[in-house]
């Protein structure tokens, strides 16, 4: 059986690794440029991110991307990353935040109150519990119509992916702690066709290690359709 880090082993590393995590933008950028482009965030009125690390990626979206009104909250569970955000997204401030959480997947945030929820390389290093519970988390924070937005390390794409992401799994066998507690995992997956419709996804592949990119519309559980 698969074991993950733990709440607290992932802290332990992540309050370690700090700023190192922007080093894997490598990988892990053009799948965020996919993303974007695929996520409409120019719409957006209110983003939530799960697992902001050193908020790289929010900072983009609020510099780039969002509307000058879109607020912005983002949790993480280490407290050197949640520093390192909070001075990212100083210059919006007003607007935007990024809050330490207890590692939980049980989010404090009321009902349909965002109408993004973005997570980019974190579900990949949940359990598989934990990815089913944020899930669920995700649909209740999201508001008619939102999309849920994520990016996170998938089984290879081509000969030479597949060898690598083979390898990663192999070794993330043996010592998941040297690698973050990230595993490939397929995100589509764990998307319930009546809580989910698929909106795009696709498979990037940046130096042999494959990503995978979701956008997903919120659907109204009884009725199966989108809100
Ligand atoms: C691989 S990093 C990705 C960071 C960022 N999203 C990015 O794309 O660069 C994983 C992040 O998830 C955070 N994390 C891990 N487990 C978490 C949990 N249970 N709750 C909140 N954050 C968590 C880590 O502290 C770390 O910042």
């Amino acid at each position: 059986m698969e074991s993950t880090l733990t709440p607290e082993q992932a802290k332990a590393f992540y309050d370690r690794f700090g700023a190192k995590q922007d080093r894997q933008g490598f990988y892990e950028n053009p799948a965020r440029r996919d993303l974007i482009a695929q996520a409409d965030f120019e719409t957006a009125a209110a983003v939530f991110e799960f697992g902001c690390g050193t908020g790289d990626f929010a900072a983009r979206l609020l510099a780039e991307h969002l509307p000058p009104r879109c607020a912005y909250t983002a949790v993480d569970i280490s407290d050197t990353m949640v520093r390192l955000a909070r001075a990212r997204l100083a210059p919006w401030r007003d607007r935007a935040r990024a809050d330490r959480s207890s590692g939980s997947t049980t989010l404090e945030a009321a009902d349909g109150a965002f109408d993004r929820f973005v997570s980019t390389y974190v579900l990949d290093l949940l359990s598989d519990e934990d990815i089913r519970g944020l899930l669920a988390e995700a649909h209740r924070i999201l508001a008619p119509g939102g999309r849920l937005c994520l990016a996170g390390l998938t089984h290879g794409a081509g000969p030479i992916a597949s060898l690598v992401s083979g390898l990663w799994q192999a070794f993330f066998a043996l010592r998941p702690a040297l690698l973050g507690g990230c595993r490939p995992i397929a995100l589509c997956g764990y998307l319930a066709p009546d809580r989910w419709r698929i909106e795009y996804r696709n498979v990037r592949t940046a130096f042999g290690i494959s990503s995978e990119v979701v956008v997903a519309a919120r659907l109204d559980r009884k009725a199966g359709r989108r809100e």
